[in-house]
């Protein structure tokens, strides 16, 4: 790996689509979380994308496209797939289907699988350079494998500065939290990673309830390694209060009285605010140097189920470096 190259930070599209089209990282905002971009057509990106995040090879990526037509052509959607894109596309859902028999993304992007994650991000700037770069786009978000997810440039820069080639500047994220997934594979569709999507509204399209993992009787998406989105302090999780020596992670209007370094992820005690704050907050909690996080109990409801889904891998024991 190059430590030493510098990545240039721009607001505009035009270098940042032409340094995809070469085959270059270029990082990039999206509606969730930054994204790390790379030409999915192209063998050679593609693995570059796991070696700058240190990501292991058996974890496949999302494909963001720019347009329906563009995801029709990669995949094969049947009537379930369809549907789901008919009411939430663009939008934070990334759908699992089979690849399309003559599917030009590179197989290093499905890790060996015959199936491909693709999503149509609903912003306006994603949207543009993947049309302009005129290709469609890996992105996982644009962190080390096994960090917090990245709803700014900074925390971009903070994980991957000098081991990618440019980060377009978007601002901050609207959701903060990764995309739902859902694969539509056989059968009953099934909900892969609980996200920016409340699956309630999923359900309601689809007219019946989504496979769930102890329902499917196996582990999920390659990728939902237990220990994830880990900060370098210990969680604890469903705190009422927070101990000497812990930083509080709050939620909701009663705040326990508390010394040390305390945020609240929602005040109003709304999800999809603290969605938004989740991940910038467990960074800056962890900045505070404090060895555990306590953190409230967030409602499952609507988005809490993704907010508790995050906070549960970030809460497990640690695998070791190289696995994650
Ligand atoms: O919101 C998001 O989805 C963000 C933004 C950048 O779009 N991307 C993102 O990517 O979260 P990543 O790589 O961090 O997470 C992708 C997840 C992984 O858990 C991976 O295992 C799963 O998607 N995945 C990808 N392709 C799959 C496939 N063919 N079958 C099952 N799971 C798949
Ligand atoms: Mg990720």
């Amino acid at each position: 790996m190059r430590r030493s190259s510098l990545t240039v930070i721009t607001s505009d599209i035009g270098p940042a689509a032409a340094a995809l089209a070469q085959g270059k990282l270029v990082a990039f905002p999206t509606e969730t979380v930054y994204g790390l971009g790379a030409n999915a057509l192209d063998d050679r990106a593609v693995a570059r994308v796991y070696e700058a995040k240190g990501r292991p090879r058996i974890n496949p990526l999302i494909v963001h496209v720019a347009e329906r037509a563009d995801a029709f052509r990669l995949g094969v959607f049947n009537g379930a797939a369809r549907a789901l894109v008919e009411a939430f596309w663009p939008g934070p859902l990334t759908l699992v289907v089979p690849r399309s028999d003559d599917c030009p993304v590179s197989l290093l992007a499905s890790a060996g699988l015959a199936s491909l994650a693709i999503r149509m991000p609903n912003h306006d700037l994603a949207r543009k350079l993947i049309a302009t770069a005129g290709v469609p786009v890996v992105a996982p978000s644009a962190n080390l494998s096994g960090h917090v997810s990245p709803t700014t440039v900074a925390h971009v820069l903070e994980g991957l500065a000098g081991r990618i080639d440019m980060v377009l500047d978007g601002g901050a994220c609207q959701f903060g939290i990764e995309s739902t997934i859902v694969s539509c594979l056989e059968g009953r569709p099934e909900l892969l990673r609980p996200g920016a999507l409340a699956r309630g509204r999923i359900e309601e399209v689809l007219g019946e309830p989504l496979k769930s993992r102890a329902e499917a009787g196996r582990p999920v998406a390659p990728g939902a390694l237990a220990s994830h989105y880990a900060p370098a302090a210990a969680l604890r999780l469903g705190a009422s209060r927070a101990d000497k020596g812990e930083a509080l992670l709050a939620f909701g209007p009663q705040v326990p009285e508390h010394s040390g370094p305390t945020l609240n992820l929602s005040p109003a005690g709304d999800v999809t605010e603290a969605a938004a704050n989740l991940f910038a907050m467990l960074r800056e909690l962890d900045a505070s140097g404090m060895k555990t996080i306590a953190v409230m109990p967030i409602p499952d409801e609507s988005l809490g189920e993704a907010i508790n889904d995050r906070l549960q891998r970030a809460a497990a024991p640690r695998a070791p470096a190289r696995m994650r």
